[in-house]
């Protein structure tokens, strides 16, 4: 799923790292970033897939040869320290990253990381903010398709928790703040896919079904005109 500006956006979050981990990296473009553009000192690349590992080890071989990068195959954080110091996920669900951070034997939450979930940011915005993370930027961007961006890091002694209003939780604090264009065209999508479907569905659509469409256009509505915040 490479996508020049996908990439571009996210990496752009990334902080300079001792030890950055980029897990689920596939092709492992993002570890290449971060190692050329000087922004960790070591990187280590995971992926469940033996497969995808394989890709990430071809890219990343000058790397690994020079003693700055490690390739592991595991679930989640298996393989990955605790001394790691900033963590990129992306291209995997907001429940899937909650697993991998809240995982028993695993789990952590990195004092700095970068999230691009491709669905269920609300859960994952839900996790975090109850688990000791402070939520820096949270918006939507778009290189043909569109996605979610959540960057942060573990809270440190004295910072205050956040509180999210239940918008931000459910579209991202600086979507409903700073209304950036990504977003108002995401909700102008989402709005005429409903309307869409109602008018084409005609009368086949029950009662209910209508009703809890009619409900989601509603509240569409309200965020893109400003009233839900
Ligand atoms: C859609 S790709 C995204 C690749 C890359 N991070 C990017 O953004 O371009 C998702 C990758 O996550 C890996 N993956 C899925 N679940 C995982 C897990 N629990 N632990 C580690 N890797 C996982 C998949 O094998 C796949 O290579």
């Amino acid at each position: 799923m490479r996508r020049e500006k996908r990439i571009e956006t996210v990496c752009a979050h990334l902080k300079r790292a001792k030890i950055f981990a980029d897990v689920g990296c596939d092709h492992g473009y993002c570890s290449e970033y971060a190692l050329k553009n000087g922004l960790c000192e070591f990187a280590i690349f995971s992926d469940i897939s033996a497969q995808s590992l394989k890709k990430a080890e071809t890219l990343l071989m000058p790397y690994v040869k020079a003693g700055r990068a490690r390739g592991v195959v595991g679930d989640g954080f298996a393989g990955i320290g605790r001394e790691t110091d900033e963590v990129l996920i992306a291209g995997m669900g907001g429940f899937e990253i909650v697993k991998i951070l809240s995982d028993e034997t695993h789990g952590f939450l990195p004092e700095t990381f970068v999230f691009q979930p491709m669905h269920d940011s609300e859960r994952l915005r839900r996790y975090l903010l109850e688990n000791g993370g402070y939520i820096e930027r949270d918006f939507t961007f778009r290189d043909g398709k569109f996605y979610d961006l959540i960057v942060g890091h573990r809270r440190k002694e004295g910072e205050t928790p956040q509180s999210y209003s239940a918008a931000e939780l459910e579209f991202g604090r600086d979507n409903i703040r700073e209304r950036p264009q990504a977003f108002l065209e995401w909700l102008q999508k989402k709005l005429l896919d409903i309307e869409r479907y109602i008018v084409e569905a005609g009368t086949s659509l029950k009662e209910k079904s209508r009703t809890a469409f009619e409900e989601r256009a509603e509240k569409l509505k309200g965020v893109l005109s400003g009233e839900i915040k």
